[in-house]
């Protein structure tokens, strides 16, 4: 609003001065507008992918690669190993990769937790274990009730939903800015992500990408800060990597 002592007569500034008035005036329109669309986390493929990043060929279009994931989350003998097998094995190991998340800050009780690519849960079971009870998991199959149909590549959730997001298949990822902008779209602001992933070991046959070091994550993600990198021995990830959304997102 302009104070009416302050009004400016158009008709007494020096006519070489509107021209210029007018293009100020547009060009601070028009920055307000791309400040306001520009979404602050990044759904968008960027124009040069990092180096350290590849996406592997050969998906002729997006069912194509569902229906490959699917292929892997559907197995019956899969499955049946990861509900029997596995079970007891792997929620201890991701009790304890929680029990120590929390030592280190990035965790607590209250915490409104998602993991993300959670095939039958085993990471919600843990969390739920150490106490985190109010958690779920997305999949493009459900498990319920640990995890829900979701498509990490379009979160259903809103903006803004999560104190804690984990994920250990990044490397299943067709599109890494999308799954990265979807987990800074939903965390709250402050809100932790942890990823786990193999920088020297190629995962497997149902990958979509490959990932050579941590910097293509530091450029993927928009709106937060790198906080820790350390060395891990999880079930042949071998990298543990924390991302803080910034408060002011
Ligand atoms: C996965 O692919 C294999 C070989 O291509 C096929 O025999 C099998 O039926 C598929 N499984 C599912 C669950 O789609
Ligand atoms: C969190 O929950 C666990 C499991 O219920 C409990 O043992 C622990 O004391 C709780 N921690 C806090 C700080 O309340
Ligand atoms: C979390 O769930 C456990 C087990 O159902 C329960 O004992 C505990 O009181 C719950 N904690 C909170 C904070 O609701």
């Amino acid at each position: 609003m302009i104070h009416a002592g302050m009004k400016i007569d158009l008709q007494k500034l020096p006519f070489a001065l509107k021209p210029f008035l007018l293009s100020l005036f547009l060009s601070l329109s028009f920055s307000a507008f791309l400040f306001f669309q520009t979404p602050p986390h990044s759904l968008h493929k960027p124009a040069l992918l990092p180096p350290d990043l590849r996406i592997r060929p050969g998906f002729s279009s997006y069912d194509a690669y569902i229906n490959r994931q699917l292929n892997k989350t559907l197995n019956p003998k899969l499955r049946k190993i990861w509900t029997t097998r596995d079970w007891d094995r792997k929620v201890r190991v991701f009790s304890e990769f929680f029990d120590n998340l929390k030592l280190r800050g990035f965790l607590s009780n209250d915490s409104k937790a998602l993991c993300v690519g959670a095939r039958v849960g085993q990471e919600v079971a843990a969390l739920k274990r150490v106490g985190v009870n109010d958690s779920i998991g997305i999949d493009l199959v459900p498990y319920p009730p640990l995890v829900i149909k979701g498509d990490f590549h379009h979160q259903s959730f809103d903006d803004r939903s999560f104190d804690l997001e984990f994920s250990n298949v990044f490397d299943h990822a067709l599109y890494p800015w999308k799954f990265v902008g979807e987990i800074e779209r939903t965390l709250k602001p402050g809100g932790i992500c942890v990823l786990h992933v193999s920088l020297s070991r190629r995962a497997d046959k149902y990958s979509a990408n490959d990932l050579y070091s941590v910097d293509p994550l530091k450029e993927l993600f928009k709106v937060s800060e790198l906080v820790e990198v350390r060395r891990i021995d999880g079930f042949g990830l071998d990298t543990e990597v924390v991302f803080r959304k910034k408060m002011n997102k």
